[in-house]
């Protein structure tokens, strides 16, 4: 997807490491190993580490300091997808692909499955910060960094906007809340996968102010697409089901807005997106490239 890009080197880096920074796990806990690694390992664009990779080098920082938080946020990323998918979430049972996680593993593993994957985000960027202990200046970054990170996966980023989205559904609501469920449970964590990234590589103000706006403008233009291939979308292609949002009548943007004006609101913020990233002149050209591809995926 995306090659011509660019894409697929960055996408690489985070195949190549996407394990790395679990901790070692007992054998005995090896089932809840195997479901975690069943769902890390199972595909998926990796849109938010590439993110967080992309923003710390188009900020001056060196990508590599920032995988151990590109990966701790795919593993945040993957749990919110584990626990989605449950029966008592949105009960889909094909995700990347694949049949969904609880579906191989059951209900209880999978619970368990997204928890430690939480956790073991929070492990990986903690084990980083710790290695910055008499360098006060790196260990900052580092802190901003997991910060972000932790805002935006929480009840005031993406489970406050998953809380919102369940008890939205079946109900006829207003473009506000549905801009506040999106920008919630999607926006978020894509923004602040972005500004983790930026932090590492000791962005400044305006830097930060300029990447926040391209995070979520691109966040909202990620799950309005997302609605819009549920409607329109090809099961084979996208590894998950369509049609699950009218089934459960969700907050989306085609049942309160229409395709036509969520196509010409992906657009706009297609373009505000790219706007924003103004300040970073040429070296903004793989964001852009990225957004205008993610506008029209198939996936
Ligand atoms: C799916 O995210 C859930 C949303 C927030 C829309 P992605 O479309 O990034 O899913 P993967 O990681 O590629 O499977
Ligand atoms: C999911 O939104 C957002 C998350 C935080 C997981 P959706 O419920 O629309 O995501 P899909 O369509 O199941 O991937
Ligand atoms: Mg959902
Ligand atoms: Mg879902
Ligand atoms: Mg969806």
């Amino acid at each position: 997807m995306f090659d011509t890009i660019g894409y697929e080197t960055y996408r690489n880096e985070i195949e190549n490491h996407i394990l790395d920074f679990l901790p070692d796990i007992d054998q005995k806990s090896i089932t809840l190993y195997d479901s975690m690694r069943y769902s890390l390992t199972a595909g998926g664009k990796r849109i938010r580490p590439i993110l967080t990779l992309t923003a710390c080098d188009i900020a001056g920082g060196d990508m590599r300091h920032a995988l151990p938080y590109a990966c701790a946020v795919e593993y945040i990323h993957t749990y919110s997808l584990i626990h989605d998918d449950l029966p008592a979430i949105d009960n889909d049972d094909m995700r990347r692909g694949k049949a969904s996680n609880h579906v191989i593993f059951g209900d209880a593993t999978a619970i368990l499955a997204g928890d430690s994957l939480l956790t073991c985000a929070m492990e990986a960027m903690l084990k980083d910060m710790m290695l910055y202990f008499d360098k006060p200046q790196e260990l900052a970054r580092r802190i901003r960094a997991a910060n972000a990170i932790v805002k935006g996966s929480g009840v005031r980023g993406m489970i406050g906007g998953q809380i919102a989205d369940i008890e939205a559904e079946s109900k006829s609501i207003s473009p506000e809340l549905l801009d506040y469920i999106h920008l919630n449970k999607t926006a978020a964590l894509i923004e602040s996968a972005i500004l983790a990234g930026a932090y590492i590589a000791g962005a400044d103000r305006e830097q930060l102010d300029a990447l926040s706006t391209f995070g979520e403008c691109l966040g909202l233009a990620f799950q309005i697409t997302d609605d819009m291939l549920d409607v329109r979308g090809d099961d084979a292609e996208m590894g998950k089901k369509s049609g699950q949002d009218s089934k459960l009548q969700k907050a989306a943007y085609p049942s309160v807005h229409g395709m036509e004006r969520s196509e010409a609101r992906l657009a706009e913020l297609t373009g505000a997106a790219a706007s924003a990233l103004a300040p970073f002149g040429e070296k903004s050209g793989f964001l852009i490239r990225l957004t205008e591809a993610l506008a029209s995926r198939k996936m």
